[in-house]
């Protein structure tokens, strides 16, 4: 059933988590999800007078439905659950959207790649390749502006001795970690003997895509490259039409895509019907 009038969830507890971001754990107040949250999934936010907004699950739901997301101060909205207090009640809707391709990863070499607050929405793929005992196959490469910029702390604590991380900056005097986390791909590869079959991306559109194609370049083929798009979105729920991308909503179909499809998506061309006056894809 599409439940449209947002339900409350409560903070439980909440920190500083890098510049400008809170990591923030929820409860639901009265309700359980229907549905099992999939990794890379969505939901809304609502707070009375600050408006709603997307955001990604940092942690799955746990047996309380507790579950942890990683707010980035920007604008209105993020600036009012920024000041919010312990005990404070928001609305929520979800789980919404597509997640990442979990199934495919299971016996994969992954490489993760990762700008900022993109991080966010892999961290729970992370622990789950944890989980299921491939940290040695899981390599992620995680760039930031510089060390205080860094969010997630306690979880990248927790992946450090487990998973390859290389972490690069844009603002350092170390030449082994200056740069973009594109820049750095190849090296880290090839220092490490690591050949990914699937490759994750999230942070900064220009970031993903510069991933994608130096992947790509690299003979990882473009149906095993991931990334997770920003489209902004109002409803969440494929109403309002704010997040089409050509004939697609990716609040329903996305935000994950596959670039193979989103290279196509982006080729399709619109034709106008003058006797409809309607716009057409093809
Ligand atoms: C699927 C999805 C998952 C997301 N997950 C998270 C998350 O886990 N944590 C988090 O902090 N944020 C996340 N975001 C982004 C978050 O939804 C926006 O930051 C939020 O809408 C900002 O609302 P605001 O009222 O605070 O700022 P606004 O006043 O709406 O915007 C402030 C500034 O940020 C820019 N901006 C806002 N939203 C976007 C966007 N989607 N893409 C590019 N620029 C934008 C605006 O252009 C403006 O310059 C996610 C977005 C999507 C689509
Ligand atoms: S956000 Fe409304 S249709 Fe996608």
């Amino acid at each position: 059933m599409l439940q449209l009038t947002p339900r409350s969830i409560r903070i439980v507890d909440s920190y500083e988590d890098g510049q400008n971001a809170k990591h923030v754990t929820f409860e639901p107040i009265d309700f359980i999800h229907e549905q099992p949250v999939r990794i890379g999934q969505f939901f809304m936010l609502s707070v009375p007078g600050a408006g709603l907004a997307p955001f990604t699950y940092t942690s799955l739901p746990d047996s309380k439905g507790r579950f942890v997301a990683l707010i980035r101060k920007v604008g209105k909205l993020t600036k009012a659950i920024y000041a919010l207090k312990q005990g404070a009640v928001l609305g929520y809707n979800g789980p919404y959207g597509q997640g990442w391709p979990i199934e495919m990863l299971a016996n994969k070499e992954v490489l993760i790649v990762a700008g900022g607050c993109g991080i966010a929405p892999l961290a729970a793929t992370i622990d789950h390749l944890i989980e299921i005992g491939r940290a040695g196959n899981t390599t992620l490469i995680y760039g930031a502006k510089d060390r205080p910029s860094q969010v997630l702390s306690r979880e990248r604590r927790n992946w450090q001795n487990k998973i390859l991380v290389h972490d690069t900056f844009m603002q350092t005097n170390d030449a082994d970690k200056s740069g973009t986390p594109t820049q750095h791909i190849e090296n880290v590869l090839a220092e490490s003997d690591r050949h990914p079959q699937i490759v994750l991306t999230c942070g900064p559109e220009a970031m993903m895509r510069s991933v994608a194609i130096t992947c790509h370049r690299l003979l990882i083929s473009s149906d095993k490259i991931w990334l997770s798009l920003e489209k902004r979105m109002r409803c969440g729920i494929g109403l309002c039409g704010h997040c089409y991308l050509a004939n697609e909503l990716v609040c329903k179909q996305g935000p994950t895509y596959r670039y193979d499809k989103l290279l196509e998506l982006e080729n399709k061309t619109t034709v106008f019907h003058k006797h409809t006056g309607l716009y057409q894809y093809c």
